[in-house]
């Protein structure tokens, strides 16, 4: 429009020439959030709102949706409603959700068993160790195998390290042998397992309440975290802080989504999954310590904390996998992983 008669249109129109100004600027802005469709984000994961990665995943929607200024609406949808630990990275693939945060022991029926290597035994002794595996370039050359499987691997995102817990007493490495035991999908959990001469037995995490209920399986293994909101204290009569291993996650999108998202939403994300993980990763160690501290409370699990010399028992019977799972890893991997961690098998 000519200025002067666009002048003359809002004079006639009786709209003053500031208010114009006004209109006329916002007709040259993008769509406003209200007007256009927001982009749904489906994130799912399989456990309780209250842990370390519920919290998070919460967190990352307040930050996304608030940076992108509503362009991108994320719906989390907990404890496995949405899909199971069975169907949920196809799901992923299929487009049917675009986030999800399975913890690391679930990538090898994926084809990508080197993510196992976070399931070694006592691998790392303290999460300073596990980050610099995660957050240095194992880490991210872990994530770039995702990429030929239609995956983006964004982040690490802690949860913490495993107790074992039964329904008969646990004190020494032995009193596993014989139970059955649920594990993750992952076959250096099962050779773990079967180092202890315990059965082994692969299951959904959202199905695991119900098979220690009524006796399908005998024990599991667990952070605090995932334990106590699960109420497994109704269900398991001991455990034992073992800390034997670690659970963690990778937060992977579906990769056309997140490639094909506009530039600057893309940036937003990314800039909001940096603060989440952030998050994730201070609350992680304290939200176990608390669940823990809540077990022991309920009296309904008997927590028995090992001594030094108590957890080397656990250790020398556990260290044998990780010469076994060299084949299925990969032996430089896992020297990798020694180099940064300071890890030495010869003096466990
Ligand atoms: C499990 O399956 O035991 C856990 O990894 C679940 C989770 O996501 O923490």
């Amino acid at each position: 429009m000519n200025p002067r008669i666009s002048r003359t249109f809002f004079v006639h129109a009786g709209i003053k020439p500031a208010c114009a100004l006004l209109l006329g600027l916002a007709a040259l802005l993008p769509l406003s959030p209200a007007s256009a469709q927001p982009i749904v984000i489906k994130f799912s994961h399989v456990v309780a709102e209250d842990t370390p990665k519920g919290r998070a995943a919460i967190y990352f929607k307040k930050l996304a949706e608030e940076r992108t200024r509503g362009r991108v609406k994320v719906e989390v949808y907990p404890d496995g409603r949405l899909y199971r630990d069975a169907d949920e990275i196809a799901a992923l693939q299929k487009g049917q959700v675009q986030m999800l945060a399975p913890s690391l022991a679930k990538f090898g029926p994926l084809g990508v068993p080197e993510f196992e290597l976070f399931d070694l035994p006592y691998v790392f002794d303290n999460y300073a160790q596990l980050h610099r595996v995660t957050f240095g370039p194992i880490g991210r050359e872990l994530l770039n195998k995702l990429q030929p499987k239609g995956i983006v691997g964004l982040a690490y995102w802690d949860n913490g390290f495993k107790q074992m817990s039964a329904n008969t007493p646990l004190k020494k490495p032995e009193d596993v042998k014989g139970l059955k035991m649920r594990v993750q999908p992952s076959a250096v959990l099962q050779a773990e397992m079967r180092a202890l001469g315990a059965i082994p037995v692969t299951m959904d995490f959202t199905a695991t309440y119900q098979a220690l209920k009524s006796g399908t399986v005998d024990g599991t293994e667990n952070p605090a975290s995932n334990f106590y909101t699960q109420q497994m204290q109704d269900v398991q009569k001991y455990m034992a802080v073992t800390y034997h291993g670690f659970i963690g996650y990778a937060v992977i999108v579906n990769r056309k989504f997140w490639e094909g998202l506009p530039a600057d939403v893309r940036a937003n994300l990314t800039g909001a999954m940096r603060d989440a993980t952030i998050f994730a990763n201070d609350i992680a160690s304290e939200a176990n310590n608390d669940a823990l501290a809540e077990i022991e409370r309920t009296g309904k699990t008997q927590v028995l904390r090992l001594s030094p010399s108590e957890r080397s028992e656990w250790k020398r019977a556990l260290l044998g996998v990780h010469r076994e799972m060299e084949g299925r890893i990969g032996k430089s991997l896992i020297q990798a992983v020694y180099a940064e961690t300071g890890f030495n098998p010869a003096k466990p």
